[in-house]
């Protein structure tokens, strides 16, 4: 039996902040509100830090295996340390992608080996794979790409995803741009090399378009589902009053970029769904304070630089985001713009409550001890020079953000602090699901309840 203190924290719990210490037991929160001289293995003074549970990332593309020049499982779950994030759920999208359970064990493997953070696998919708989709079980849900991206998934026939919503279990989640949409605007924008023609090409009817179909075979078929990385204001309305069965998501980059910012950025900022105006960004926002999006994720999706620089629909889509996705929300919370207990439920509770993880997202007596130590008042410029991810840069570099995670604990397991760097010998967990509720209890807050 091992027993930790964090004494005298800013505890944040799912919608207060107290002062409080909170007694760890063998990996599991035993005690939110414990004596702050509590007998203990190990005290962790928390003075003038906040203790908040550890980021649960819904959607990350880690390469592993395959494209792993890009990223591994390692570098990106240092990044996740690093990051305050201790648990991600990874898309299928690798080499070769995951369509198949074998294919999911293999990367569930590979993290066993390398990962210092808990992770779990979606398995990808492929036109034919229904019957292996059926079959899983173990894992978060399905990935669909409605629209293609990077790799080559792609279901976009409608007998194929008819038969993928009447058929499965296991909620759902899509890449939502219409793939006769962005494929005729390509085709009208034929040898541009102008990065700005990305958002033209991927453009608000495309995002309108497979959302709105993807929603209607969801309400129609009663199946879980959960809308990745919206990107307009335009999808909004077909989000609102759409849970439980309908929960959505969005990526820091369409929260802080839009198309003002590609002759700064160029195509660090390149993306799918692609970033859109800054009318989107606010409304984006406005979208997470009234619970219509419930989820902040980052879709960390790394390309080497070299990559990057190519010209121009050359260059791949994509941007890496883990280690600074929480500083980013945190940075919001300084300026006033939303409460540190409502970044908790966007980035920790909801996603853990989306997926039916078990033990994940809340610091509450019996939940993992998955915990962040941050500093509100710490003040940190991002360098792509010091970033972890394998690919080595941020768009946010040259960005300095106030509020930074200074400590991340797994199961109760110190893996990252400032001071003492990595602990290499730790390894997360594979991730449970309990998929048994099959939805998603929301209030205007944005913080599930039971
Ligand atoms: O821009 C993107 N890149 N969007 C995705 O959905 C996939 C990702 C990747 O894997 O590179």
């Amino acid at each position: 039996m091992t027993r930790t203190l964090f004494r005298n924290a800013s505890v944040v719990l799912p919608k207060s902040v107290v002062a409080a210490s909170v007694l760890v037991q063998d990996g599991k929160i035993l005690d939110v509100d414990a004596s702050d001289t509590a007998a203990a293995d190990r005290v962790v003074d928390c003075s003038g830090l906040h203790l908040m549970p550890g980021v649960v990332d819904d959607q990350v593309h880690f390469r592993d295996p395959g494209l792993t020049h890009k990223e591994d499982l390692s570098t990106a779950s240092h990044a996740c340390a690093v990051g305050g994030v201790t648990s991600f759920l990874e898309m299928p999208n690798t080499k070769p992608p995951a369509v198949t359970i074998e294919g999911v064990r293999d990367k569930e493997r590979i993290a066993a080996g390398k990962s210092l953070v808990n992770y779990g696998f979606y398995i990808g919708a492929t036109p034919d794979n229904v019957a292996d989709l059926a079959d899983a079980t173990d894992v978060p849900g399905i990935k669909i790409f409605i629209g293609s991206s990077t790799g080559n998934l792609l279901v976009d026939q409608q007998e194929a995803l008819e038969r993928i919503f009447a058929e499965t279990r296991l909620p759902i989640c899509a890449h939502c741009e219409d793939e006769q949409t962005v494929r005729a605007n390509a085709e009208r924008l034929a040898g541009t090399t102008d990065l700005a023609d990305h958002s033209r090409i991927r453009d608000v009817q495309a995002a309108v378009i497979a959302t709105r179909r993807a929603t209607e075979l969801a309400r129609r078929h009663q199946h879980r589902f959960h809308v990745l990385h919206v990107s307009t204001a335009a999808e909004l309305p077909l989000l609102v009053d759409a849970a439980p069965y309908i929960t959505a998501e969005v990526c820091l980059h369409h929260l802080f970029f839009n198309v003002d910012d590609y002759p700064r950025l160029g195509s660090r900022i390149q993306m799918n769904p692609s970033i859109k105006t800054a009318e989107d960004n606010r409304r984006l926002f406005d979208a997470l304070l009234d619970n219509t999006i419930q989820v902040i994720a980052t879709d960390h999706a790394p390309h080497t630089l070299e990559e990057k620089a190519q010209p121009y629909p050359k260059s791949p889509s994509g941007l890496p985001a883990v280690e600074n996705s929480l500083a980013l929300m945190l940075d919001q919370v300084v300026q006033g713009r939303c409460s540190i207990n409502q970044v908790a439920g966007w980035m920790c509770d909801a996603p853990a409550r989306v997926w039916g993880m078990v033990g994940k997202g809340r610091i509450e007596n019996g939940y993992d001890a998955d915990l962040v130590l941050v500093d509100l008042s710490k003040r940190k410029t991002i360098h792509d020079a010091d970033q972890q991810t394998k690919s080595k840069w941020s768009p946010w570099d040259s960005v300095t953000l106030t509020g930074w995670p200074v400590a991340t604990y797994v199961g109760g397991h110190k893996v990252f602090d400032e001071s003492a760097g990595f602990d290499e010998s730790f390894r997360g967990q594979k991730l449970r699901f309990d998929h048994s509720r099959g939805g998603y209890w929301a209030t205007p807050d944005g913080i599930g309840v039971e």
